[in-house]
Formats: structure tokens, C-alpha cells, sequence
């Protein structure tokens, strides 16, 4: 990737220049200063999974790690819908998903939003990302919004809910995120925009926050990077409901805690506390199949990810790590 858009309705609200899914909506961005404040939850350890994509079979993988491990909190940063565009299968993901603390991604914030203001599905993918894809993405995201107008207080619960969290796990504090610490659907927390910045920007970002671990999502390729002799931390757990390696079908999400997890696949200490990326090994065969009845062959969503579903994207677990 290269370029990076930051283009936003303007303040008069005139139509954007740039196509549906190209830009952030005004309303996704929010400042550095917010994540300045009390800790929204406190708890020795937290697993958080973004990118869900209504893979019921991740979420079941996700519960049974919680089960095995007492005082764990499950958080959901945003785009726990996705895939899940059926009236019953977005039906019982909604029912599992409102037991758990969430941010709201651009596909929670999109379906939620009463009138459509020419966002699409709120990806604001960068110009590298080609315009089938943003399309298809469109597509998908209005079936879902179909989806909720059918569920009473679906569109309304996903639309409560905050933009951004912050944890404390020992003596660490988290700032839990969808894009980046400065918008909803920010790619500066992209593993190649995080290679490209500077430990100036980084260190005026601890020093604006007070977080020392940022945790965030939302560019489906994950992420862990240091700044500023360790004082800030940046971890992106790609996709816990799709395969984020060459050649595997697991999805991965980000574990927070005062001890480490025995299946970590890489990870840091900040202050003492395990910052890693774990697998969430799904059922692949059963989403499968869930994911064949909602998009066939010649379907968008089959289009865009059926590929990668089936046998990952073109990215490493070097590439993910710390270097
Ligand atoms: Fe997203």
C-alpha cells in the first residue's frame, strides 16, 4: 500500500468526491486526547477479536477459550457481522454477539446509520484497494443492513455502541481501537504504515494517551510493532473470523494478560503484562458450509474472499511479527 486517504464529507455535509467505501465519514474520527481517562474495564486478562465477520464458528472458538480460562474477558473491536447475511444466521449472530463488551466497526456504525450518506460499507479503503472490491464490499454491506431493518433493536444496540475502550490489564493501560487511535476506519495501524512511521509520531501518541498498547483490527492483516524503546505498543490482530497467513485456515486474535498463553504465536511484555497473537482455530468445514448458503459461487462476497477464506492471504507470520 502507498497512499493513504483522508478525505471527509465536508463540514457542509456536500456529497464526498471520492466513491462510496473511499473516505471516513466525519463522524469516525475522534481525537488522540480521548483514550486520557479512567479505564471503561479492568481485568487480568483479555482476548480481543476483531473482524468476526459472523464466523459463528470463530466466536464458538473464542467462547471456549474463555471457558478454559477463568477472569478472561472477551472484547469485541467491531466488524462482527459480516458474512452472516441471512436472516437466520445474522439472527443468531446478533443474540450470541450482545453478551459481549464491543466497539462498533464501520460495519456496525454503516448498518446502524439511518440514512445512507454515500459512506458504502465505511472500509475507506486505501487507492491500492481495487474498486471491485470496494463494490462488492458496498453490496455486502447493504444486504446486512437489510438484515438488521428485519431484527428489532439490532440497528439500534450496534449503533450505541462506543468507538473506542480503554482496559487496564496490570500495569498497563489499553487503548482498544477498530482503525487507529485518530478514526473508526484509520489505516495508520496497518502493519506497512506502521513500518513507514516514526518513533516522534509514536512517542507524541503515548504521550498524548497515556496508553502503552494500542489494540486494533480492521485492515485484515495483522500487526506487531514497538516505538520509542517500548513505551508504545501497537498490535492488530488482522481477521479473527478469516485466515490471516499463507496456507492456514485459523483466524487470529490478540490475548492481554499477566500471564501468557500457552498457544501464543508471537508476542511482547509491556510493564510486565503478555501482549500476543493467538490463534482462534476454528471449524473451517462449518463455516464453509454456513458461508456457501448465504454467498454462492458468483456471489460478491464469494468474489472478494472466497480465495482467502480457503487458503489464506499472501502475507507471513514474519511479516505480522516484531522486526
Ligand atoms: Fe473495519
Amino acid at each position: 500500500m502507498t497512499a493513504r486517504i483522508n478525505a471527509t464529507v465536508t463540514p457542509e455535509g456536500r456529497a464526498p468526491r471520492l466513491a462510496a467505501g473511499r473516505f471516513c465519514p466525519v463522524d469516525y474520527r475522534y481525537d488522540p486526547s480521548v483514550f486520557r481517562r479512567a479505564p471503561d474495564i479492568v481485568a487480568p486478562a483479555l482476548v480481543v477479536a476483531g473482524g468476526l465477520y459472523g464466523n459463528g464458528q470463530a466466536l464458538d472458538a473464542l467462547e471456549a477459550r474463555v471457558k478454559a480460562e477463568r477472569h478472561l474477558a472477551l472484547v469485541l473491536n467491531g466488524d462482527a457481522h459480516w458474512f452472516d447475511a441471512t436472516p437466520d444466521w445474522f439472527g443468531r449472530m446478533e443474540a450470541r454477539l450482545a453478551a459481549y463488551p464491543a466497539l462498533r466497526g464501520n460495519v456496525e456504525t454503516e448498518i446502524a446509520r439511518a440514512g445512507d450518506i454515500g459512506a458504502g460499507c465505511g472500509c475507506a479503503y486505501p487507492p491500492d484497494v481495487d474498486s471491485g472490491v470496494v463494490e462488492r464490499s458496498n453490496i455486502i454491506l447493504a444486504r446486512l443492513r437489510d438484515m438488521a431493518g428485519h431484527l428489532p433493536g439490532a440497528a439500534t444496540r450496534m449503533g450505541a455502541l462506543p468507538m473506542h475502550l480503554v482496559a487496564q490489564v496490570g500495569d498497563a493501560r489499553i487503548g482498544i481501537v477498530h482503525g487507529d487511535a485518530w478514526s473508526l476506519a484509520g489505516w495508520d495501524f496497518a502493519h506497512d504504515a506502521l513500518d513507514a512511521t516514526t518513533d516522534e509520531r509514536m512517542r507524541l501518541l503515548q504521550e498524548t494517551t497515556g496508553i502503552d498498547v494500542f489494540a486494533s483490527t480492521h485492515t485484515c492483516l495483522p500487526a506487531l510493532r514497538r516505538f520509542d524503546d517500548g513505551r508504545l505498543t501497537i498490535i492488530n490482530n488482522g481477521a479473527a473470523g478469516m485466515p490471516n497467513f499463507t496456507g492456514t485456515r485459523f483466524g487470529l486474535a490478540t490475548r492481554i494478560g499477566l500471564t501468557p498463553a500457552p498457544d501464543a504465536l508471537y508476542g511482547v511484555t509491556v510493564k510486565g503484562v503478555h501482549v500476543e497473537a493467538v490463534p482462534v482455530a476454528y471449524d473451517a468445514a462449518a463455516f464453509d458450509a454456513d458461508f456457501a448458503t448465504a454467498w454462492p459461487e458468483g456471489s460478491p462476497a464469494h468474489a472478494s474472499y472466497a480465495g482467502r477464506i480457503a487458503k489464506g492471504p499472501t502475507f507471513t507470520l514474519a511479516q505480522a511479527m516484531p522486526h
